[in-house]
């Protein structure tokens, strides 16, 4: 079996069957070329609220399975809403339960604005600061803002607007050369 190029962990912070957010990301994946394992995260809903205890005791099995697929990712790439002026609850605490694994530090990372121009900056900058917290490797040219026009996902669930899949294009290929060009780390390739 051929190993994949690349592999790349999708994270969108909406659970919300029709996301735009996870929309932008189904298409990076549908973007990516055939050697490159572009995967979405599909547990969100899953991970239970942190808590300390069990990271020193029994980690639950769907954080451990988080933790691998954030190690053996070349990239992780966030897509997320802005709830309440900040992101979302869920997606804050699946960052909180890769504080204790260190599963991001210097893990090549980026996000993607997809609210309308000007929007979402609240959810962008919380992100933002938690990534840093966390030692991510931030992929600069791939961090965008494309503001996708309202219905621009076909019913395949892919966007279509063809201004936003170029801009989507662009954020791949950045992450894709910022992956080609960090050596790869330990327990890079335990997930198959
Ligand atoms: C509970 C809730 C809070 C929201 N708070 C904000 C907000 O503070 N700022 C904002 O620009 N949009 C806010 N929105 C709008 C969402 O960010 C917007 O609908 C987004 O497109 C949802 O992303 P999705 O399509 O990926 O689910 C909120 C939506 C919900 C459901």
């Amino acid at each position: 079996v051929t190993q994949p190029q690349a592999r790349l962990l999708l994270i969108s912070g909406s659970t919300r069957s029709g996301s735009s957010n996870t929309a932008a990301l189904r298409t990076l994946a549908h973007l990516a070329p055939a050697d490159v394992d572009a995967r979405l995260y599909e547990e969100l809903s899953k991970l239970p609220a942190f808590n300390p205890d069990t990271e020193r005791t029994a980690l639950p099995a769907v954080v451990a399975s988080l933790r691998e697929q954030i190690a053996a990712a070349g990239a992780v790439v966030f897509c997320t809403p802005e709830y309440a002026g900040g992101m979302p609850g869920s997606l804050k605490n699946l960052l909180d339960w890769t504080v204790g694994g260190t599963d991001l530090n210097d893990k090549p990372a980026a996000w993607i604005n997809v609210a309308a121009a000007g929007r979402g900056t609240g959810a962008q900058d919380a992100l933002i600061t938690v990534l840093r917290y966390v030692s991510a490797a931030l992929i600069e040219p791939a961090c965008r803002c494309i503001p996708l026009p309202p219905g621009s996902a076909g019913p395949d669930g892919l966007v279509t607007d063809p201004d936003s899949v170029t801009e989507l294009r662009a954020v791949l290929d950045s992450v894709l050369a910022a992956v080609a060009a960090t050596p790869p780390a330990e327990g890079a390739s335990t997930v198959s």
